[in-house]
Parts: structure tokens; sequence; C-alpha cells
């Protein structure tokens, strides 16, 4: 299966060129000709290419279409100089793709009908099979011919991050739920998070199948959890995830949000790359990671919004401080917003090559 999902693209794509480019050297620490770049959320509605295109298409209907998922993935790698590009998609197609009744609302986000609360809830989270995600085979095979030696990143939403948006029901600032059922109802957690864990890394064996080159881990709202509770309650099923992907052998990323006391934790989850928001300098978040990791990141979004000599200045810093990691690739600290003006992503991602590049 596995063979098969990569050989009808083998010729267009030269595996030496891929091998070596600047993104996968810098997730193995290798040395790079200049700082590899990509900007978590490049693709969305920033870019006025993918609203033309969304336009009366429901989020969750575009990321089965692979007509859709193709054009939205291109998109940035057409306007930017960036390294990498990213499966267009979400965090909630897989759990979708299950039978979980969910939708994606604009302005809002993921929108559960039935909160995860009891055991019959957590019961109807099953194992993914291929079959469940045709879509997402096929676009990464159809991408793969048009990407040629520039790497793809397949992703999936981490367990505590899936289960927060499945017990709390949509958005939530405080994940009072969520906590209430990981502090007061600590075997019903396991078992959602189990079943979570198996359901993710079914999903992203599918996508290194197809022959995505990395995968990214988003578990953006981990921040809310403390150090301890992270390692009593999250981190043996993260680190499950990334221990039994290993073997694949795609680069490894795992990113959260307002993480800067979890660092530590997050890197013995296991990942090869640490995503670092925008909160703790690249140094400090390198001293804090254990040894042999790189680390992604971690200009803040907002940064964008500023004169260009202001960002200039930071990008410059945040560069500096990532050659003190073993190895740096250059992002935002979280994703793309949608007011940001792509010409200023556009010329950032030229800069961060122009000046890593000396
Ligand atoms: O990075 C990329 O370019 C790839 C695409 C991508 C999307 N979602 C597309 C999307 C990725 C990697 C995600 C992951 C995702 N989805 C995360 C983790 C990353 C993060 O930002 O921390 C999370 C938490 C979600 C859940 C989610 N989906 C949210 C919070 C939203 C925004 C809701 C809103 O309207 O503000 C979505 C919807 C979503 N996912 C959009 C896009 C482009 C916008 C929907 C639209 O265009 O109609």
């Amino acid at each position: 299966m596995a063979e098969d999902a990569v050989q009808p693209n083998a010729d267009a794509r030269p595996a030496s060129g891929l091998a070596e480019s600047p993104f996968l050297l810098a997730c193995r620490r290798e040395p790079v000709p200049h700082t590899p770049v990509w900007f978590m959320r490049q693709a969305g509605r920033s870019l006025p290419e993918y609203l033309r295109v969304r336009e009366g298409v429901p989020m969750l209907e575009a990321c089965t279409r692979q007509d859709m998922i193709v054009e939205i993935t291109m998109q940035p790698v057409r306007r930017y100089a960036i390294d990498a590009a990213i499966f267009f998609s979400d965090i909630m197609v897989p759990l979708k793709a299950i039978g979980v009744d969910l939708d994606i609302k604009p302005g809002i986000g993921p929108v559960i009908a039935d909160p995860i609360r009891d055991a019959s809830g957590i019961d109807a989270i099953r194992e993914l099979t291929p079959d469940d995600v045709p879509y997402v085979t096929e676009s990464v095979r159809a991408l793969l011919g048009e990407l040629g030696s520039t790497p793809l990143i397949g992703f999936a939403g981490a367990p505590f991050t899936l289960a927060s948006y499945l017990i709390e029901g949509g958005p939530s600032r405080n994940h009072d739920h969520t906590k209430a059922m990981m502090y007061g109802a600590p075997e019903l957690w396991n078992r959602l998070m189990e079943r979570l864990t198996d359901m993710t890394i079914a999903y992203l064996k599918v996508q290194v199948a197809a022959g995505v080159s990395a995968i990214q881990l988003f578990d953006s709202w981990v921040g809310a959890v403390a150090p301890e509770d992270y390692r009593d309650s999250v981190l043996p099923h993260t680190s499950r995830i990334f221990r039994e992907i290993e073997s694949l052998g795609v680069p490894r990323i795992h990113f959260g949000v307002g993480t800067g006391e979890l660092l530590g934790l997050m890197g013995e989850a296991g990942a090869d790359v640490v995503g670092v928001d925008w909160r703790v300098p690249l140094d400090e978040a390198a001293r804090r990671v254990p040894p042999g990791k790189a680390l992604q990141g971690n200009l803040d979004p907002a940064m964008l919004f500023a004169p260009w000599e202001t960002i200039e200045r930071r990008a410059k810093d945040v560069i500096d401080r990532g050659r003190t990691a073993e190895g740096h690739v250059f992002n935002l600290g979280h994703g793309v917003t949608p007011t940001i003006d792509p010409d200023v992503l556009a010329r950032l991602a030229e800069f961060v090559h122009e000046y890593s590049a000396r």
C-alpha cells in the first residue's frame, strides 16, 4: 500500500532534490544553504485567490474535494518563496470522516453537534481507515507531481486540542469542561485520549503512505495545561503518536501556542522539531528543549502589521537566535491572520532567504 501510493509520482519528483530541500535538511539538523521558511495558515483568507475559489463552498466540503485541496495548497507556493507547502485541510477533517457530527463555522471555528461528556460519546470515536479519507490520499498524490522538489507537510490535530473541541462543543477560552474531565474523570479522559490517539496515528499514516515529506502535530490549545498535568494526562498519548510513526522516517514537528512552560516536555514527547510561539525567544527555547531537536518559529504574526523596517529587524533577531538551535525552520509564532497583507509575507520569505544565506 505504502509503496503503491508513492510510486506513480516517483518520476515527476526526483527523490534527491526533495531529500536535500532546505526544509528537510533543517528538520534533520543538517547544514542548510539558507534558513527554510513556511507560514502556518499560509493558505487561507489572507489570499484573494483563496476567497475566490472558496466562494459558496463550505469549509468542510472544500476539504473533501481534490480540485480545491490541490489548488488551495498550491496558492501560497505560487506567491511566496517558501520552502514547504502544507496540505490544505483542517484538524477536524478526520473526526468528520469517522462520522462525528460537526461543522466549521466562518468566524467561529469548529462546532460539535453533540459535545462529548460521557462514555457513550467516547465510543463514537472509532479508528480511521484509508477508505474514510480517499480524497486525502488522492490529493496528496496529485500534489506531489505539482510540487516537484518542494516538500509537502501533512498534519493532524493532537489529542488534547481535538478533545477540547469535542468536549466543549466549540472553541473555548478556559477549557473548563475539558479540564473537568481531565481532573475529575481520569478514566474517561484517558479512554477518549486513547481513541483520539489511535485515530490520529492512522490518519498520519495515510498521509505519509500517500507521500507527504513531513508531518506537523498541532496541539494549539495545550498551553492551557500546567506542566505536571501535561506530563500525567497529555504526554503519554502524544508520545505514543510520535513513537508509532517514527519508523515511517519523515520528520515530525510538534507545535502549540502558549507552551513556554511546556517546551521541555513537548521535546520529550518525541518530535524531531519543536514549534515555538512568539512568547519565548528561540535561544531560550533551545535551552528548554532536550538536545537533538530542531526548532520552528517564531515571529509574532501581528508583527506583520508593523512598518517594514520593524519587521526586518525582528525577523533578523529570530534568525540570529535561531542559529543557536541545532536546526531552525523560520515560521510565524502562530498562523497567518486573515487581514495580513500577502505582499508583506512575500517580502518576508525573500528576506529570510537573503539574510540567512550570508
Ligand atoms: O496552514 C495552512 O495553510 C493549512 C491549512 C489549515 C487550516 N486549518 C485551514 C483552515 C491548518 C493547518 C488548520 C489547522 C487548524 N484548524 C488548527 C491548528 C492550527 C492553529 O491555527 O492553531 C486549529 C485550531 C483549527 C480549527 C479551526 N479551523 C479554526 C480555529 C478555524 C478558524 C475559524 C474562523 O473562521 O476564524 C478553522 C477554519 C479554517 N481552517 C479556515 C482555514 C483556511 C478558515 C475557514 C474558511 O476559510 O472559511
